[in-house]
């Protein structure tokens, strides 16, 4: 029976897809930018995360020019600065060809070496780089004031390429200098054959119009955008203007014309020329291919999880182990000793009890033999190994990289914390449920590669430290049970909760409280505010069980295929169907065979 029933799930996992159907599914899930976090800023913002490894590459000998913060993520100062200086790098996302913004954590002990470098005493410091800038002993960059807004460093940073260009640098940036001429002759006369449209700016010499609306559409070809200040009378008065701030336009005949700059002046020219701009667009006018999903619709997603309450989702649970093994893992740049030993327990508990398909298996199975190559690993390499796994024809991954049940009010809140703790109670209730009727099973087999895990690799050190003098003191060496491993680990983490209960790193919208709460598991709770830690247990294997593992934002198709594959590697088989008929449920096709197989099983 067994064998004929692996044969049928076979069968319905592979007949209703082809497999080009889920990579171009899986591509279009990969279409959308990752939101991991590094330091204060996201892969998903403007802002050019710089590290030690890209920093010298990046910024020395480049055409462009760069704009850099360097910041300390543990700073409060920092952390409140860092809003606008995503705001500043979203506003000039359109200039990128020519400036760039980054920021460079040196609270990450990694980059500490080049902050220590460049000397920066204080955070934030802002630097900025001239084009082709050089390595060098005393070249750490030009040191500029920060403003305060992203309006601010608009400013400054035209200011500091206007004093560049006065003296003879930023040669690969439009012209921002004033014309200065007192008459438009030169500009009309000596305008290549290719510009169809001369723009002048007229403006008062506070204002920076100009000089953005130049770096705004220094990619519109045929165009050119020049402008003057408003003292500048004699030109003034041979063009017959009045007005500030005015724009002036010539077409390819000459023709002049005065367009109306009161409420938008980029928007105006933009209109002008017939370009579209992208209301989401701020600060670019250009079109970067990327649909973002409409706050409409990321709201009602919000509010779609929220109503499900303690669920747990796929897409968590990889984007927490992706962040763990790419992330965290590889900043140890000599995995030897204690922190193998912890990786490779980490490694197998996830070989056999984390919810992947057969190539998710197949990658965790291939890593920990990498890791088991040698007595000392080089983080990069699993860096390399996961990159690699992270391509979509891979289909290691059923989701994009990003959070939903753990997903934060504020991008500063929750995720991979909050991914972690749910990581390891999936494993610990799945290693239970695998192993019911396994006596040989050590109980503290996922909780010790946790504590392994917290103490060798995990970011956060206070957590570590409390965790690890948690475990001590709560005996967590002494788990007899498998339940009591699950257990275990709920109580530990009502404790933390407990502890950080109104600390300011608490989400308003997620408030700690004791789990579950009443309202969903009000058996959990006696009269006496005790806790049934029968019902608790229940509790927790219905929500963290393979069963109920939601998939929203999930190609299911690729935890799917070949789920024969690699079965055998798993002990016991209690879990064997659970698993199955979970992965089985999206897609009609699906549920048409889960009821065949069902019917086959009920039938023998
Ligand atoms: C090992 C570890 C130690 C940490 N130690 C500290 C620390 O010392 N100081 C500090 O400031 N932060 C610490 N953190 C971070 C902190 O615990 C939270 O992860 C973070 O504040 C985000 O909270 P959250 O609201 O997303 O919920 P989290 O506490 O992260 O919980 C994640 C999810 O797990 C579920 N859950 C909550 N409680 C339980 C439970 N008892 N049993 C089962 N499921 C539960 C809920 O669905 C919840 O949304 C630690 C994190 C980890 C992983
Ligand atoms: C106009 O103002 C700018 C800045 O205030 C000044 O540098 C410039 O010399 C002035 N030009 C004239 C013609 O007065
Ligand atoms: C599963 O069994 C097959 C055939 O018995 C074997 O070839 C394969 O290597 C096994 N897979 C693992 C991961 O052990």
């Amino acid at each position: 029976m067994f064998k004929l029933s692996i044969f049928l799930l076979t069968v319905c996992s592979l007949v209703p897809f082809s497999k080009n159907a889920a990579v171009d599914m899986f591509k279009n899930k990969f279409k959308k930018q990752t939101d991991e976090v590094v330091g204060l800023y996201s892969l998903k913002d403007d802002v050019d995360i710089l590290t030690i490894h890209n920093f010298k590459q990046d910024v020395f000998g480049s055409e462009k020019v760069w704009i850099v913060e360097f910041y300390n993520s543990y700073c409060g100062f920092c952390q409140r600065f860092a809003p606008s200086w995503k705001e500043f790098a979203t506003d000039v996302r359109g200039w990128k060809d020519v400036v760039r913004v980054g920021a460079i954590d040196c609270a990450n002990d990694e980059n500490n070496p080049l902050c220590r470098e460049f000397e920066i005493m204080g955070y934030p410091t802002l630097k900025y780089f001239h084009e082709k800038y050089a390595e060098g002993a005393n070249n750490f960059g030009l040191a500029i004031k920060a403003g305060s807004g992203a309006a601010e460093h608009k400013k400054v940073l035209i200011n500091t390429i206007v004093n560049e260009q006065t003296e003879n640098r930023g040669k690969y940036l439009p012209n921002l200098l004033p014309y200065s001429a007192s008459t438009a002759d030169d500009l009309l006369k000596n305008r290549p054959a290719t510009v169809k449209h001369m723009f002048l700016v007229v403006q008062e010499p506070e204002s920076y119009m100009g000089q953005s609306l130049i770096l705004d559409l220094n990619k519109v070809s045929d165009t050119v955008i020049k402008y003057t200040l408003n003292n500048n009378t004699a030109l003034l008065t041979s063009l017959n203007l009045h007005k500030t701030p005015s724009v002036l336009v010539w077409d390819v005949n000459g023709n002049q014309r005065e367009l109306d700059v009161a409420v938008d002046p980029k928007k105006t020219v933009l209109d002008y020329l017939h370009i579209k701009t992208n209301e989401n667009n701020k600060g670019s006018g250009e079109n970067t291919g990327v649909e973002a999903p409409s706050l409409q619709q990321e709201n009602m997603l919000d509010e779609k999880i929220r109503k499900m309450g303690d669920a747990v989702f796929q897409k968590d649970l990889e984007t927490a182990l992706r962040y763990s093994l790419r992330r965290e893992v590889s900043r140890t740049k000599e995995i030897t000793g204690d922190k193998l030993v912890a990786l490779k327990k980490y490694l197998d508990v996830l070989i056999k009890y984390f919810p992947f398909g057969k190539y998710g298996r197949s990658f965790l199975l291939e890593l920990k033999q990498f890791v088991g190559s040698s007595d000392t690993i080089d983080g990069g390499d699993i860096f390399k190994i996961v990159k690699a796994a992270e391509k979509e024809e891979r289909q290691v991954f059923s989701s994009p990289e990003g959070w939903l049940g753990c997903k934060g009010s504020a991008k500063t809140y929750r995720g991979y914390s909050c991914g972690l703790w749910r990581l390891f109670h999936y494993l610990t209730v799945n290693h239970a449920e695998q192993n019911v009727d396994n006596p040989a099973a050590n109980p503290k087999e996922v909780l010790e590669a946790m504590h392994g895990y917290v103490k060798e690799f995990f970011g956060c050190t206070d957590c570590s430290t409390h965790f690890q003098e948690m475990s001590k003191r709560r005996n967590m060496f002494e788990v007899k049970s498998l339940p009591d491993s699950v257990l275990w680990l709920w109580s530990a983490h009502n404790e933390v909760n407990n502890r950080l209960a109104g600390d300011e790193t608490e989400d308003p919208g997620h408030p700690k409280v004791q789990f579950p709460v009443k309202d969903r598991c009000p058996a959990c709770h006696l009269d006496d505010d005790s806790w049934d830690t029968g019902e608790v247990l229940k509790y927790l294997k219905h929500v963290y069980s393979s069963i109920n593992v939601r998939y929203i934002d999930s190609d299911t198709r690729i935890l799917h295929l070949g789920l024969d594959g690699n079965r055998n590697a798993t002990s016991g088989s209690s879990g064997f169907f659970h698993t199955i008929d979970a992965r089985l449920l999206p897609g009609f096709s699906s549920l048409v065979c889960l009821i065949t197989s069902i019917y086959y099983f009920s039938y023998i």
